[in-house]
């Protein structure tokens, strides 16, 4: 697939998606966020792709956020629209069946932040920064930060991030648990690849089923949410891939999985 503004490779089922505006700290506009709309929905139905990396281009920026002089000139009801749009595509990079790992190379502020969060796991750069800045521009986060957030760090920290507009180390980001791990530069890729392949290595209905349950438990009551993770890991029990783990446990050999 070519874009304009996104780089495509897909290699030994993980897909790299590196999001490529360097000049513009690989800001978000209407153009790059439609080519990852299209991107994603490709990816959901691809059978080939079973995980996913977002990253970005140069060595300065993951993502500086939304792309400011785009939206300097919005009406309110544009940017209303806007924020609608980014929020759907975030959503489906969430909801994508494969886990996607964001690999933070720079600056994460505002939209990119929000970007990382919708993804499943954040690994950093020693270099990188966090930080929800809008207040600085007279607004909100709009790609899900005020949501996903407090979700991710609790309420008090999310808070004192989102009202300063404070900017933090990779290494703070880390103690709060806004990311999972911080690496040099260099090895960045190789660890977001790393975690990939090792999820790839276990039974796909259940990689798959851990994601999803967290994510729909979300939303739910605890009781309904408990009822839910029942319902699955009974369901489990009636793959050949459950049988495998657990016949191969027993037999002191490794599974071989096959995602049935
Ligand atoms: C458009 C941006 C940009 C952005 C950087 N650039 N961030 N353009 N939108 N969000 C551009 C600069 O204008 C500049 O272009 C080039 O990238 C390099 O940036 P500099 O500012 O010169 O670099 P530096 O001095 O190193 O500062 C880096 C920075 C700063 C601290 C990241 O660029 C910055 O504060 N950026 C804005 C961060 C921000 O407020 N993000 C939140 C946006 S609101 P030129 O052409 O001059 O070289 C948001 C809302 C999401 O994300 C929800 C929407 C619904």
């Amino acid at each position: 697939m070519n874009f304009e503004n996104l780089i495509y490779s897909v290699e030994e089922g993980i897909a790299t998606i590196t999001l490529n505006r360097p000049k513009a700290l690989n800001a978000l506009n209407s153009a790059l966020l439609t080519e990852l709309s299209t991107l994603i929905d490709s990816i959901a139905n691809d059978s080939s792709v079973q995980a996913a990396i977002i990253t970005g281009a140069g060595e300065k920026a993951f993502v500086a956020g939304a792309d400011i002089s785009e939206m300097h000139g919005k009406s309110p009801l544009e940017a209303r629209g806007f924020s609608q749009f980014g929020n759907a595509i975030f959503r489906k990079i969430e909801q994508l069946p494969q886990p996607v790992i964001a690999a933070v190379n720079g600056f994460a502020l505002g939209g990119g932040c929000e970007l990382a969060m919708a993804c499943d796991i954040r690994v950093a750069s020693t270099n990188a920064k966090f930080g929800q800045p809008e207040v600085n521009l007279g607004i909100v986060a709009g790609f899900g930060g005020t949501q996903r957030l407090p979700r991710l760090v609790g309420p008090g920290i999310a808070k004192e991030l989102l009202m300063t507009g404070d900017m933090i180390t990779a290494d703070r980001a880390a103690q709060i648990g806004l990311v999972n791990h911080v690496v040099a530069p260099e090895e960045l890729l190789g660890k977001a690849k790393e975690i990939a392949a090792k999820m790839l290595s276990k039974a796909p209905f259940a990689v798959q089923f851990s994601k999803k349950l967290v994510n729909e438990g979300f939303n739910m009551d605890l009781d309904r949410a408990l009822a839910m993770e029942s319902e699955v890991f009974g369901t489990l029990f009636g793959t050949e891939d459950r049988l495998e783990g657990m016949t191969a446990f027993l037999e002191k050999r490794s599974a071989n999985f096959k995602a049935k």
